[in-house]
């Protein structure tokens, strides 16, 4: 795995208000959409099974799946309802476009519901075959303090306070980086009809053959 730079802006970049607010409405109201097909679940670590603050979901026709007996992987299917996750925002398809270089459309889009005092500790995204793919993610509802770290966990870390309708590229080196969500800014936004706030992170997740 190549290292992730000490210049942590390179391959990174931050599109603070990308989606306007009728935008993040229409992408809320496909989330809801979304859920009532394929409804939140609790994922949990590998080994120990100890749940995730968030609850999840995913749009597209790979979903990122964590339990305690098969771990961290892509599946087609809703853990639950076994039914096929749905389609892709045409909007967000766009987005991946507009933003990256890259030449096959994402796979997957995690959706991350993060509600009053959730948290996302310190990861690589690694579940993936593709790693020239960058990881796009956006960004709706109440603010979060998004860390960026280095390539060893526990390094030192920079915040980046994001946002409803800001957008994330972890391109280049930076998609090696440690980040981490450290606090979510409860109630500072009403856009999420329950409350908190939903991360939509779309990755490609098998080679690209173009
Ligand atoms: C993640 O890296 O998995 C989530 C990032 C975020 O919620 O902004
Ligand atoms: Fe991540």
């Amino acid at each position: 795995m190549p290292a992730c730079p000490q210049d942590l802006r390179q391959g990174f970049a931050h599109y603070p208000g990308y989606f306007s607010l009728q935008e993040q409405q229409s992408l809320i109201a496909a989330v809801r959409a979304g859920v009532q097909h394929a409804p939140f679940f609790i994922p949990r670590m590998p080994g120990t099974g100890a749940p995730l603050s968030v609850v999840m979901s995913n749009f597209g026709p790979l979903g990122w799946v964590a339990d305690k007996e098969k771990g961290y992987r892509y599946q087609g299917a809703h853990p639950k309802t076994k039914q096929d996750w749905p389609a892709m925002p045409q909007r967000l398809l766009d987005m991946w476009d507009a933003l990256t270089a890259y030449p096959c459309p994402p796979e997957a889009c995690l959706i991350n519901w993060y509600r009053e005092g959730n948290k996302m500790g310190a990861h690589i995204d690694n579940d993936e075959q593709d790693a020239r793919a960058p990881v796009v993610s956006v960004s709706l509802g109440d603010p979060a303090m998004f860390r960026l770290g280095g390539p060893k966990r526990g390094g030192p870390t920079q915040g980046i306070k994001l946002f409803s309708g800001d957008v994330v590229v972890m391109g280049g080196e930076s998609r090696f980086c440690y980040h981490s969500v450290s606090r979510i800014f409860y109630g500072e936004s009403t856009l999420v009809p329950r409350g908190g706030r939903i991360n939509l992170t779309l990755r490609r997740v098998n080679l690209c053959q173009a």
